[in-house]
């Protein structure tokens, strides 16, 4: 199978705090869909800006799409091949409206602003949220902030999804149409949830963090198929978050 991401021995510790992470490993292959779980303040959100190199490991290596990742530069196309969910969206979001929002992405990306604009019009129809496309982005509700969230990365057609705590502030009508869109993605998928009955119906492997390390949890998960790409997702280059500065 296709390796697309792999920490070996990651280690990582904020400044002044006790570490976090004390050696995780992880493989992700393409077509997987696996979720995260684990208590608050195990490192989780920490581990996935790890893995788009908005931290940087203390000790350990991060492999992804084949190649080591060190350096600013060496995760400039990684942050253009995998898209981050933040857990909070205000995080994500900074633009005056969910339409600006959402174009930012793919015109950093150098997309024309016609092929923007027409990304923001295919992602808010994917995620029937059309009605939201005026919209002044800091007056959204909570649930209306995270599926905006989600367009804005989606927009930018990552190969790897990371979503953290997806179902955060959603409704259950939203949250089963959050699965039904999930489960027709063709991304490989990283998702964190505390939600066991969520990550049941879209995940196929259970990891859990605790005290620092990573360990696979044996699950009763009940596999969902995984979406395989069609053909080359585009490469793409540039994202919000690395002109947020975030
Ligand atoms: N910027 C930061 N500076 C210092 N400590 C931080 C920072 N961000 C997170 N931490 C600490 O690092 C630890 C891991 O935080 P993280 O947000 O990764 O946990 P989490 O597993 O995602 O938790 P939750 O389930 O509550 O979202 C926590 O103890 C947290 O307080
Ligand atoms: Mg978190």
């Amino acid at each position: 199978m296709n390796e697309l991401l792999e920490l070996s021995a990651v280690h990582f510790g904020y400044p002044g705090q006790p570490p976090v992470l004390k050696g995780v490993d992880l493989t992700l292959r393409a077509g997987e869909r696996i979720a995260l779980t684990g208590p608050n303040g195990t490192g989780k959100s920490t581990l996935l800006l790890l893995c788009v190199g908005l931290l940087k490991p203390t000790h350990g290596q991060i492999r992804a799409f084949g190649q080591l990742r060190q350096r600013e530069a060496d995760f400039r196309e990684v942050r253009a091949r995998i898209g981050l969910v933040f857990q909070d969206p205000d995080d994500q979001l900074f633009c005056p409206t969910v339409q600006e929002d959402i174009a930012f992405g793919p015109l950093n990306q150098g997309k024309t602003l016609a092929e923007a604009l027409a990304l923001v019009e295919q992602t808010l129809s994917q995620l029937n949220l059309l009605h939201l496309k005026e919209r002044v982005t800091y007056q959204l509700s909570g649930g209306e902030k995270r599926l905006v969230s989600l367009a804005c990365v989606l927009a930018m057609q990552p190969e790897i999804l990371l979503l953290d705590e997806p179902t955060n502030a959603l409704d259950e009508a939203t949250c089963e149409r959050l699965i039904e869109i999930l489960n027709h993605l063709p991304q490989t998928l990283v998702i964190i949830s505390h939600d066991a009955r969520f990550l049941r119906r879209v995940t196929q492997s259970q990891w859990q963090l605790k005290d620092g390390y990573i360990l696979p949890l044996p699950s009763p998960l009940s596999p969902v198929p995984a979406h395989r790409h069609d053909g080359a997702l585009r490469t793409l280059s540039g994202i919000k978050m690395m002109g947020s500065g975030r």
